[in-house]
């Protein structure tokens, strides 16, 4: 949801960088939410002497410089070009998805202390805040915005006053943000990421996490905090992921740890393995369009290094417990449950077939916000796969706690380091896709599919379902599924052209059967998120079961075809085809390089290499993104940033 910068560095009056490095990290967290920007700088103007701050409890003038603007982070820029900010040595700096309180500028965080001296940010829910500012309003303090986010400003301004207050009465001064936010922190209920600068001190920004997410990444004599690592991968590619219920504390030259008891934790560092050009439009019209085309490097870098040399296992990244017990687990397990959100639910669906076939397990597809709360059967023999881009999808994270607490076995598949999900999983398996950065997921797609399959063949080769030569036979297959595919990504100026001839359609239709038919129901999903355009995907055995009602002369209706060496599949939905063209439905079908009959009986056919059926949706899935993606831009459409979705979720 909203995305989270803090900045430190050592005093430098002259200097304008806090502020490049806010701007800079809000473009690159601007997935996460575009409904405002803001950012809030303090020092310089605002430095107190030590002589002042020895002296002291507050300083009038000493304020925060705050600029926040409703929209995109274009808005805000224009808004600091006529209104410029003055040196500063820290800074905080967000960008929203609104929850509580229109997206205006008023709402826009930072939100700041009655006497500006306190500037805050906020992603999450503060479940509490209407019974914590009737308390605050009760004693006087004004409210300017209607954001849960407001009472987090205040209630750290009051505690701030009642420390200080406290080392007055025994003559010394203090600042002490950390404790301050620690003593808020526990006051609420929700869901949190606060960070906070104090005009006073300009050489600290505090961080607080609750089931919401930061990092931080470590610079020399400065230091970063960001919702995740793209907020500072231009600076530096050390980082360290903080684990739940903790404040963090950063300056110029320290990085201080602690829990909500105030007990000091050690943060766990850990190499960026991003670079700031993978981060960068490198020269595409947008973010999704590189990232399409990235396809082929997605499936292929997750595939690197998979198996070990000596032994031939299968190498899984992350172990929270001892490999070996995790290894006799697995044997026992008899029940599989994926979980995820959006299109990360689309890619387990595909992943049901391939491991049912492959280890003879029963494998369920679970929304991660309906498997928590429908009481599912899950235990010690229950293997929770869970399937997260971001890492940081809260339902998703929600599903993971829930099947621990039941005993199951946890494994994930995450794209970005240092985010909660591995944390919290038993072991993880990263799919190494890089940045994804449109909102619309569609590299991180066809990398998690290759990543269940990994674990897929893991399962099966540990529980003796498949001999080793036959998971090698399978991995040979993948190997050869980016070359395929960079041979779909090569047809995107011409699937552009077709989809620029359709930009009036007002709905489309998509059939696939098999695995084809999640791959039909994220076809259908890529068009609703980037198109605004009805779409839906069915199984195109259910055709006939209503969804036939709906054709009608001219409806685009994209077939998902299965591959000849599947005849039983296939003839069905050649008849399918045929169903919906005699009621004057457009048929585009995919189907194997080869397949005549789908030459025959559809209007326009994309050619698939050939490939074994189960790998077939990392091919198939690629036409139909270029086709979302094209008639978005030909209706003009912003496509990185479609109306009202955010990347990360991070709120149930
Ligand atoms: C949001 C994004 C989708 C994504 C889903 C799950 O809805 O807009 O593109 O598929 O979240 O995100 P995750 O990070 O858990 O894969």
């Amino acid at each position: 949801m909203c995305g989270i910068v803090g900045f430190v560095q050592q005093k430098n009056v002259a200097d304008n960088f806090p502020l490049e490095v806010c701007l800079h990290g809000l473009k690159r967290l601007e997935y996460r939410g575009y409904d405002s920007a803001g950012v809030a700088l303090a020092g310089s103007a605002g430095f107190a002497t030590d002589a002042q701050l020895e002296n002291t409890i507050a300083i009038p003038g000493f304020k925060t410089q705050v600029r926040k603007k409703a929209g995109r982070l274009d808005n805000l820029e224009e808004e600091i070009r006529q209104h410029p900010t003055l040196p500063a040595s820290v800074a905080i700096a967000h960008t929203r998805w609104a929850t509580h309180g229109k997206p205006n500028d008023i709402n826009a965080h930072p939100h700041v202390s009655n006497d500006n001296r306190i500037a805050l940010i906020h992603n999450g829910i503060i479940e509490n805040a209407n019974s914590l500012r009737d308390e605050l309003e009760s004693e006087g303090i004004n409210f300017s915005s209607s954001t849960d986010t407001e009472v987090a400003a205040h209630l750290l301004r009051r505690e701030l006053g009642r420390i200080e207050a406290e080392s007055a009465a025994e003559a010394k001064y203090t600042c002490d943000l950390t404790e301050a936010m620690r003593r808020i922190a526990v006051l609420f209920s929700g869901t949190f990421t606060l960070l906070a600068i104090d005009a006073l001190n300009p050489e600290v920004v505090v961080g607080a996490r609750h089931d919401s997410p930061l990092v931080v990444g470590v610079g020399d004599g400065m230091n970063f905090l960001g919702s995740d690592v793209a907020a500072f991968i231009e600076y530096t590619n050390q980082a360290i992921a903080l684990g739940q219920d903790q404040i963090v504390t950063i300056t110029p030259e320290s990085i201080d740890i602690i829990d909500f008891d105030g007990v000091p934790q050690i943060g766990e560092k850990f190499e960026v393995n991003w670079d700031a050009a993978l981060a960068s439009k490198g020269g595409y019209r947008t973010f999704m369009e590189k990232e399409i085309r990235e396809e082929p490097r997605a499936i292929a870098d997750t595939l690197l290094g998979r198996i070990d040399p000596s032994t031939k296992r299968l190498k899984l990244d992350e172990m929270n417990v001892d490999e070996e017990t995790f290894a006799q687990n697995m044997r026992k397990i008899d029940k599989i449950i994926i979980v995820a959100c959006g299109t990360a639910s689309y890619a387990g669906f595909v992943t049901k077939y391939a491991i049912e076939h492959w280890c003879r397990i029963p494998v369920e597809v679970e929304l991660a916000h309906e498997f928590r709360y429908r009481d599912p059967i899950v235990n010690a023999k229950s293997l929770v796969i869970s399937i997260s881009q971001s890492g940081e999808t809260m339902d998703t994270i929600m599903a993971v706690r829930h099947a621990k607490e039941q005993g199951a076995q946890t494994i994930s598949i995450c794209n970005s380091q240092g985010a909660a999900l591995p944390r919290e999983s038993d072991a993880t398996l990263y799919t190494h896709a890089g940045p994804e950065v449109a909102v619309a997921s569609t590299k991180a797609f066809v990398a998690q599919i290759t990543a269940s399959y990994i674990i897929g063949l893991y399962l099966a080769s540990i529980r003796g379902n498949m001999y080793n030569d036959e998971v090698q036979n399978v991995l040979d297959e993948l190997d050869e599924i980016p070359e395929k595919v960079q041979m779909l990504v090569d047809q995107f100026d011409s699937i552009t052209r077709l989809a620029d001839y359709y930009s009036d359609v007002e709905s489309v239709l998509f059939l696939g059967r098999h695995v084809g038919y999640p791959v039909a129901l994220e076809g259908a999903l890529k068009l609703k998120e980037l198109a605004y355009i009805h779409a839906e995907g069915f199984a195109a055995g259910e055709l006939k079961h209503g969804p036939i009602a709906l054709i009608q002369e001219d409806l685009p209706v994209f077939v998902i075809l299965p591959p000849l060496d599947r005849p039983e599949l296939h003839s069905k939905v050649i008849s399918n085809i045929q169903e919906v063209k005699a009621r004057g439905a457009r048929v585009f079908a995919i189907a194997e390089e080869g397949d005549t009959t789908a030459i025959e009986h559809a209007d326009i056919v994309f050619k698939r290499p050939k490939c074994p059926s189960l790998l077939a949706p990392l091919l198939d899935v690629v036409p139909l993104q270029i086709f979302a993606y094209a008639l978005a831009t030909a209706k003009g459409l912003d496509v990185d940033q479609p109306r009202n979705l955010a990347k990360s979720v991070t709120v149930e």
